[in-house]
């Protein structure tokens, strides 16, 4: 039996939140911090109350690619998230800093708790949730702790990558895990691959998304950003 009170705290902390949609994947590189951070950012410029929450405790990103600085959380029965862009902003950065975090397992488990135990999101349509890569720690925690995620699983047509995510997909469907579907990103060819691929999953093709040489020039400003091809791509895919 588990008697942590953190783990009553968190569903309440979560009730007024109406979809927890993690951003997931099973490498690194691929993605989904630019899925998760622009997409949030078209959630919100639609008009949707969004939360956004790094928890790639080994690599987060979210604050470059959106040019976040010198913005902290309140604290007030908990800790309030300090909204830019119009999206409450929360990342595991606020407690590393910039060091990098050597957690093992049970450290990273107990840091996902206490930040959903403490965070007050208060009332969201989405709450964006950017994942480690992989079925690690922090994922199996996620789908622990927040019965109501679904998952947005990012992406490329790289063999090795579809590999993992065939892994993922089964281990999600294994657990019962809602999966909202598949974005493929980085495409460079017209191949139809990876849409065919995910047919024998039984799981949505949400679209694709092309290799954008103008990503990387945008990063840190959100303007350039909602302006890329990558943006067009996504925003037309985001419409669950
Ligand atoms: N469609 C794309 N076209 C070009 N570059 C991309 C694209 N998607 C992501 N990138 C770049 O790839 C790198 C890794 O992306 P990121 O979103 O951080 O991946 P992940 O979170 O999966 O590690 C970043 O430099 C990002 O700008
Ligand atoms: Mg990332």
């Amino acid at each position: 039996m588990n008697i942590d009170p953190r783990l009553n705290i968190i569903k309440e902390r979560l009730r007024d939140v109406r979809r927890v949609v993690a951003i997931s994947g099973g490498k690194g590189g691929i993605g989904k911090s630019s899925v998760a951070s622009i997409g949030a950012l078209i959630l919100s410029k639609s008009g949707y109350r969004v939360g956004l929450l790094d928890l790639d405790f080994w690599g987060p990103s979210l604050d470059t690619i959106l040019g976040i600085e010198n913005i902290f959380p309140r604290e007030e029965k908990g800790i309030i998230p300090p909204e830019i862009f119009a999206i409450k902003f929360i990342s595991i950065i606020y407690y590393a800093g910039e060091r990098p975090l050597p957690l093992r397992g049970a450290d990273i488990s107990n840091a996902i708790v206490e930040l959903l135990a403490i965070t007050q999101w208060g009332s969201l349509d989405f709450l964006i949730i950017d994942m480690p890569p992989g079925m690690g720690d922090a994922t199996l925690d996620i789908i622990r702790l927040v019965k109501k995620v679904e998952f947005l699983i990012v992406t490329t047509q790289s063999k090795v990558v579809l590999e993992t995510v065939e892994k993922m997909l089964r281990m999600l469907k294994d657990l019962k895990v809602p999966i909202l579907g598949i974005i493929e990103n980085m495409k460079i060819t017209n191949s139809p691959f990876v849409k065919d691929w995910a047919k024998k999953f039984d799981v949505s093709f949400l679209g694709e998304i092309n290799f954008d040489k103008n990503l990387e020039t945008s990063i840190g400003n959100v303007d350039k950003l909602l302006e890329t091809n990558f943006a067009h791509s996504l925003k037309k895919i985001m419409r669950f």
